[in-house]
C-alpha cells in the first residue's frame, strides 16, 4: 500500500487491533441487527462481499445463509486471524478472505449483495462511504449493475445538550462517545435531535457535509455540547415497510463556549466535514451561537 495510505490509516487508527474486535463481536445490539438484517437478505444462491471483514464474523453469518462469499480486509492480522476463524467455523468452503484495499478491489464476476460496517459515529474516521462508492461504481462499470447494499442508507441527525465534563472536580470537556442503547443520565437534551443528512449507499458520494441548523429550547436551557446521532438502516422489507437498523455510538463533541439560552430563543449551529475525516476535524468547523 502507498505510503500516504499507511500515514491515513495510522492517523486515524484504522487498524484497528484484534482485541478491539471483541468490542464489536460482544456488542449484542449490533451483531443481533446485523444477524436479523443477514438472515432476511442472503439465500443460497446469493453471491456476496464483505468489504472490510475484519474477524470474519459478518462473512460467517452470510455463508452460514448457504452464499457463497468473498471477504476483503487489508489488515494482515485480521486477514491470517478470520482466516482461521471461518475455517474452525466450517465455513471456509465458502468464504475466501482476500488481503487487500476494498476501495480497489473487484470480484472476477458480479455479486448481488455487499456487506460493508465501516460505521463510525457520524461517519468519521472510517470510509465507508468512500470504500461503497468505489466498490459501487468500479462494479457497475465492469458487470453493468449495482448490487444491493447491507446497510442500505445512513442517517445523521445532531443534537444540542448539556454534558457533565467534571470528572471528581477536574473539568475537562473532551469528545466522548455515548452507546446509543443505555440510559446517559449526565447528558441532558436540550432540543429534539435535526437529521442533517441522509446517505443513501446506491448513489452516495464522497462530498463534504455542510451544515447551518436552527434549534429552538422548550424552556430556559445550557448547551454546552452536540450529540452525533449515526442511524443506519441496514434492510428494508419493501413490502412490509419494516426496516432493520442500528445506531452506532453517539458522538458528543464539546462546543468551544457553552451558551445559556432562554426558552424560544434560537440558537445557530454550522460544522461542515467530509464522511471519513478526523473526530478534531468536525470538532474544530463547529460553531454555535445565540440569536
Ligand atoms: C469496524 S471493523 C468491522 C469488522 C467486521 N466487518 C465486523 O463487522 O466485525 C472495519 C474493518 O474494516 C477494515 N478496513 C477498513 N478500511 C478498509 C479498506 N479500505 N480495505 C479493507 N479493509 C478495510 C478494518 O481493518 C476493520 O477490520
Amino acid at each position: 500500500m502507498v505510503q500516504k495510505k499507511i500515514e491515513e490509516i495510522n492517523e486515524l487508527g484504522q487498524f484497528i487491533p484484534l482485541h478491539y474486535h471483541f468490542q464489536m463481536l460482544s456488542d449484542e445490539f449490533r451483531m443481533n441487527a446485523f444477524k436479523n438484517a443477514i438472515e432476511q437478505t442472503v439465500t443460497p444462491q446469493n453471491k456476496v462481499v464483505e468489504l472490510g471483514s475484519g474477524t470474519g464474523v459478518l462473512s460467517f453469518l452470510a455463508a452460514r445463509q448457504g452464499a457463497k462469499v468473498w471477504s476483503v480486509e487489508y489488515n494482515p492480522a485480521l486477514v491470517s486471524a478470520s482466516r482461521k476463524f471461518l475455517k474452525n467455523n466450517g465455513v471456509s468452503d465458502r468464504v475466501t478472505v482476500i488481503e487487500g484495499d476494498a476501495s480497489s478491489w473487484l470480484p472476477e464476476e458480479p455479486v448481488d449483495l455487499v456487506i460493508c460496517e465501516m460505521l463510525h459515529s457520524a461517519l468519521l474516521r472510517e470510509k465507508q462511504v468512500q470504500v461503497i462508492a468505489d466498490f459501487r461504481d468500479a462494479h457497475a462499470a465492469r458487470f453493468g449493475k449495482i448490487p444491493q447494499f447491507l446497510p442500505c442508507a445512513t442517517l445523521l441527525a445532531v443534537q444540542p445538550v448539556w454534558q457533565n465534563y467534571d470528572f471528581h472536580g477536574f473539568h475537562a470537556p473532551v469528545p466522548l462517545f455515548q452507546s446509543a442503547y443505555a440510559r446517559t443520565d449526565d447528558c441532558s437534551p436540550c432540543c429534539d435531535p435535526v437529521v442533517y443528512k441522509i446517505v443513501d449507499y446506491d448513489h452516495a458520494h464522497v462530498e463534504n457535509i455542510e451544515s447551518v441548523l436552527l434549534f429552538q429550547p422548550q424552556q430556559d436551557s445550557g448547551v454546552n455540547a452536540l450529540r452525533f446521532i449515526t442511524k443506519s438502516v441496514l434492510v428494508m422489507n419493501l413490502s412490509t415497510g419494516k426496516t432493520v437498523d442500528w445506531h452506532s455510538q453517539h458522538i458528543v463533541l464539546p462546543l468551544e463556549q457553552p451558551l445559556q439560552l432562554a426558552a424560544g430563543q434560537t440558537m445557530r449551529v454550522s460544522f461542515n466535514y467530509k464522511p471519513g475525516d478526523s473526530i478534531e476535524r468536525l470538532n474544530q468547523s463547529i460553531k454555535a451561537e445565540a440569536e
